[in-house]
């Protein structure tokens, strides 16, 4: 029998890449989505990718008797968390939304584990745990702040599951903090598909690329770095899946442990270098202004990437100019999708 994984969030953009990976690695994957900011036809794409369709449960990571249904009706060995809301300015808005779904949901998800003895869980944390670095690269035990109510619902969580490590024998915990992740699935047939205009820097420039927007605008050019645009460590979101499967195959081989980790590439690239990197792969131009700094923005981030290798053996292998082409082949093919 193999394993069988929950995964929540997991038709979501980072959640259905590692839902790919997960099968092709031969667990057994079982979705629970709310599609608050996704489509139940990702789980069909998902099919066309792996042969296999992930069994589906839409509802709500913060429905707890749903929750026992779930854990009652099959065997789960492992949870990887990805449900959660993420744009940080919408988070300002919208405080008690944002701890409601990350603070409230991640509890009620956990006491549902508990009820039913799993105890292996994956979370999706963040590099914005790290606030605005004092150091570069961010190793794992760089100072945690954070500036926004997403930022912090995603230090509550860390420390939450920290308290629980500590609290309770067994529990095998990953935190693992994403950078920046970007690209999609190389068959173009999954990929991030924001709804209204992007917050991000990598979808807004594809659909600059395609036409759907006219122009980029890129936050300041006068910060401390090369070319004075903001740097970040861009992962490709497949090699962010693969992180993922080695981070569950980690927490399998421990009697209880608690992970914190970096998943980023380890280094850094601006944002006038992703257009032009973007530009070579889709063959489209991608025109932008100069326009004031967005606040809370910081200058530069990327990770220190020793910890990710060395205990889970994982290094991110795909550079800006494969993640710009499959983000580009999703972003041409997605309208020609059939919804199944
Ligand atoms: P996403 O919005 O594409 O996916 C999240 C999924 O969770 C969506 O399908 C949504 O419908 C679902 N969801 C939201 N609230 C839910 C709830 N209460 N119950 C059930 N399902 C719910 O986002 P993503 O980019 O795939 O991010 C996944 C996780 O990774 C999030 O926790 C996010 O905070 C974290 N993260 C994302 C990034 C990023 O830049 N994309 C960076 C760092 C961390
Ligand atoms: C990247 C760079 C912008 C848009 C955010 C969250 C973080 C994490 C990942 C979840 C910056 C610049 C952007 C645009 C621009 N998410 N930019 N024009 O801000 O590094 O991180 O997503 O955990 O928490 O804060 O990513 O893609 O928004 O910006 O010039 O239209 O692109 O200023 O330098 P960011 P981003």
């Amino acid at each position: 029998m193999p394993a069988t994984v929950l995964v929540t969030g997991g038709a979501g953009f980072i959640g259905s890449h590692t839902t790919v990976a997960l099968q092709q690695a031969g667990y057994r994957v079982v979705v629970l989505d709310n599609l608050c900011n996704s489509s139940a036809s990702v789980l069909s794409r998902v099919e066309r990718i792996t042969g296999a369709r992930p069994e589906f449960i839409e509802g709500d990571i913060r429905n707890a008797a749903l929750l026992d249904e779930l854990f009652a009706a099959q065997r789960i060995d492992a949870i990887l968390h990805f449900a959660g809301l993420k744009a940080v300015g919408e988070s300002t808005r919208k405080p008690l939304e944002y701890y409601d779904n990350n603070v409230h949901g991640s509890v009620n998800l956990l006491q549902a584990a508990r009820r039913a003895a799993v105890q292996t869980f994956v979370f999706s944390s963040s590099a914005t745990v790290y606030g605005d670095p004092q150091r570069l690269p961010l190793a794992e035990d760089h100072p945690r702040s954070a500036t926004n109510p997403y930022g912090h619902s995603k230090l509550v969580v860390e420390d939450i599951l920290e308290n629980l490590y500590r609290a309770e024998a067994g529990w095998r915990i990953a935190r693992l903090r994403y950078f920046n992740p970007v690209g999609a699935h190389p068959s173009g047939l999954i990929g991030e598909a924001p709804q209204g205009v992007p917050n991000n820097l990598m979808p807004y420039v594809s659909q600059v690329a395609c036409g759907t927007r006219p122009r980029l605008q890129v936050f300041g050019n006068d910060y401390d770095t090369p070319d004075g645009t903001g740097v970040r460590d861009y992962i490709h979101v497949m090699d962010l899946a693969q992180g993922h499967v080695a981070a569950l195959r980690h927490c399998e081989k421990q009697q209880q442990n608690l992970l914190s980790v970096n998943l980023g590439t380890g280094r850094g690239y601006s944002v006038l270098e992703m257009v032009r990197a973007f530009e070579k792969a889709s063959g489209r131009p991608v025109p932008y202004d100069i326009v004031a700094r967005r606040p809370g923005d910081i200058a530069a981030c990327w990770a220190d990437t020793a910890l990710a290798e060395q205990e889970l053996g994982w290094r991110a292998t795909l550079g800006i100019d494969e993640m710009c082409a499959d983000a580009w082949r999703w972003e041409i093919g997605r309208e020609n999708l059939q919804e199944e």
